[in-house]
């Protein structure tokens, strides 16, 4: 199951989550039980609308998708990500504008682990809000997962919406740290390896030439991203396969070398919110903090075989 807040769709929103849910599906042997969709990117309203397009124009109608949180756990505590949301309501679509239905998305999450126990796979690559919520309404989730594969956080580098926190994280931390401290199964694609993969300009202009409505769509899409995040990032027009990497490890787990680590998450509302503190030297963790590892931390990726598979199973097939 794919946890998202797709931007796709919306002009001067990240792109990425909807090549993630591509990817999925162009995955030979992996079936998609369902999306569920999150605040983030974007409203969860645009969310709703941009992966049923997405679906749609992908010819894949039939899966599943279930709208979920509208905002962080904590409103209260979090004003500054509601009003981020708030200013991006009005944001101009490029997919079709649908009324948004009642949030299913938990329940959906509990019911189909519930019924396939050790089975499923969730890949979270929003804020973890939907997480958090199936947790806290179901003690059995975290522990009949296969596996929680999050795209968020950044374990030895710095973030990316402030110097301390990747994006996902700082948007809920509450709700971060109630999955990271949930025992389940977590395999964290934080940073640290998403900032190793790109899409570049060349790429998506062949895209463009691809002649497809969903190409030509993700093209749009990922044009304007480009022009507004992708030269400030890197200084090289280009933009990070963050979801799609997550996507790719939970397919392909010896994609990533990963390290058992505790990652603990700052839930103060100072400049280092949302930070994923993660504890590298053992001996200090053991004397200071006493906590065994709670996460699979990806710090190598094959980024070359990593580059093939996009290619193969999203760009080729668009
Ligand atoms: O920090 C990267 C994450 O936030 C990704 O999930 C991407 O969608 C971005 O907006
Ligand atoms: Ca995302």
């Amino acid at each position: 199951m794919i946890d998202t807040d797709p931007g796709m769709g919306s002009l001067g929103t990240d792109p990425e989550d909807g090549f993630a849910i591509l990817y999925a599906l162009g995955s030979p042997g992996v079936t998609v039980e369902g999306i569920t969709l999150t605040h983030g990117n974007v409203p969860v309203s645009h969310s709703w609308s941009n992966a049923n397009h997405l679906l749609q124009l992908a010819g894949r109608p039939d899966v599943p998708v279930h709208a979920g949180a509208h905002e962080p756990r904590d409103t209260q505590k979090r004003a500054l990500q509601t009003s981020w949301l708030n200013q991006r309501e009005g944001l101009t679509r490029l997919a079709p504008e649908l009324t948004l239905p009642e949030s299913t998305a938990v329940e959906f999450l509990t019911s189909t682990v519930a019924d396939s126990p050790g089975e499923i796979t969730v890949v979270a690559i929003g804020p973890l809000t939907n997480i958090a919520a199936a947790i806290e309404a179901d003690d059995t989730f975290a522990a009949n997962l296969d596996r929680l594969v999050i795209m968020g956080g950044a374990a030895t580098c710095g973030g990316n919406i402030t110097p301390a926190a990747e994006f996902n994280i700082w948007m809920d931390p509450e709700a971060a740290d109630g999955v990271f401290g949930s025992g389940a199964p977590i395999t964290m694609v934080g940073l640290d390896v998403c900032h190793q993969t790109s899409f570049d300009t060349s790429q998506v202009d062949a895209l463009a030439e691809r002649g497809s409505k969903l190409a030509s769509f993700a093209a749009e899409c990922s044009k304007a991203w480009i022009d507004i995040r992708g030269a400030a990032d890197d200084g090289d027009g280009s933009l990070h396969l963050y979801d799609s990497l997550a996507v790719a490890a939970a397919i392909d787990p010896d994609l990533v070398g990963c390290r058992d680590l505790l990652v603990q998450i700052e839930t103060g509302d100072g400049p280092a919110q949302g930070m994923t503190v993660t504890y590298t030297n053992e001996i200090l963790r053991m004397l200071l903090v006493g906590k065994n590892p709670n996460t699979s931390v990806a710090l190598d990726v094959e980024v070359d075989r990593f580059a093939a598979l996009f290619a193969q199973r999203v760009t080729a097939t668009l």
